[in-house]
């Protein structure tokens, strides 16, 4: 496993470096142990992930990203406790574990809600679970609500609210339990552009209030750099870390950022290792002549 300080980071402003510092001066929150998970397919064994290690600290935003079936998902369900591994461990504060538990938050693409609920009781939903009484459930639910901004909503149903929306409320009511970590696989793949960018600055908003690590499964690099301390990068066949690199671009984070020479620096680098431009000669298409109506050549 390498660890990849970019050359910029050298020059990088004070700020950028002390954050560093003081992340990795924080107690370690996750730490994954060479996690192997093997799927059975019909031609024979898929390595899903191999051999995969790395830690996150206290209130860290760390993304994992890698292009399509590179063990993203997988490793986010093991980190859940929803699926078990081959081999290696995983633990939370310093604690393996053996299935789900209420330190760990989830939060998916696909829109999760309970249909039948409101969006206050879709907040009270895990505090009901974990036994708290109606009235805090319902008082701790309904101040989730206004921090994301949705008390007008209180009473809506999922299917009266906009995708964005209903990722808030689904945000809430995975923070509403005070996991420790969030553990989000693409949450926001489902949305358009700009309800996706205001969705990024929403979930640094939140993190700044709650005392959370962040797990941010993703695909989309800006989305990577724009949200995270650190991230992971995946390749394919057989999922392996192949960098982690710390961001260094400063907080807190404006979309003025997405041009500045270190959030780009950063992008290259994760071009460089997710889409290595090598001639593939499964990416040309075959030279053929096509004839159009009118005998027009193209
Ligand atoms: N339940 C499963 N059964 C068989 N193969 C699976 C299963 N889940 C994932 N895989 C395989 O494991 C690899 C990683 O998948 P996944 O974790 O979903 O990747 P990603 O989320 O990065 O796109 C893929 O080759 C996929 O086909
Ligand atoms: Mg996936």
């Amino acid at each position: 496993m390498t660890n990849f300080v970019l050359p910029s980071y050298k020059e990088q402003s004070q700020e950028v470096k002390d954050r560093f510092d003081r992340i990795k001066e924080r107690p370690v929150m996750l730490r994954v142990e060479n996690l192997t998970k093997t799927f059975k397919a019909k031609n024979g064994p898929s390595v899903a992930l191999n051999n995969v290690s790395f830690q996150t600290y206290r209130r860290e935003f760390t993304s994992i990203i890698g292009p399509s079936g590179c063990g993203k998902s997988t490793m986010v369900r093991l980190l859940a406790g929803l699926e078990s591994q081959d081999s290696g461990n995983i633990y939370i504060n310093d604690k393996i574990i053996t299935g789900p538990g209420i330190e760990r938050g989830m939060v998916f693409q696909g829109y999760t809600l309970f249909p039948w609920l409101n969006v206050v009781e879709n907040v009270m939903y895990g505090l009901l679970r974990k036994g708290e009484t109606k009235t805090y459930a319902k008082n701790k639910a309904t101040e989730w609500v206004r921090l994301i901004g949705l008390e007008q909503f209180e009473h809506s149903y999922p299917s009266q609210l906009s995708g964005g929306m209903k990722q808030r409320v689904a945000i809430a009511r995975s923070l509403a339990t005070h996991p420790e970590i969030l553990l989000m696989d693409e949450p926001f793949g489902a949305l358009d552009a700009q309800t996706r960018a205001k969705m990024q600055s929403y979930l640094l908003q939140i993190w700044k209030k709650v005392n959370i690590s962040i797990v941010f499964i993703t695909h989309d690099l800006d989305e990577a750099i724009y949200l995270s301390d650190r991230i992971i990068v995946l390749k394919a066949n057989p999922g392996e870390i192949a960098e982690i690199i710390e961001v260094p671009v400063s907080r807190p984070r404006s979309p003025d950022q997405f041009l500045s020479p270190e959030f780009l620096a950063t992008k290259k680098r994760l071009e460089e290792l997710i889409h290595p431009r090598h001639e593939d000669k499964d990416d040309k298409l075959p030279l053929v002549k096509l004839t159009l109506v009118g005998d027009e050549v193209l």
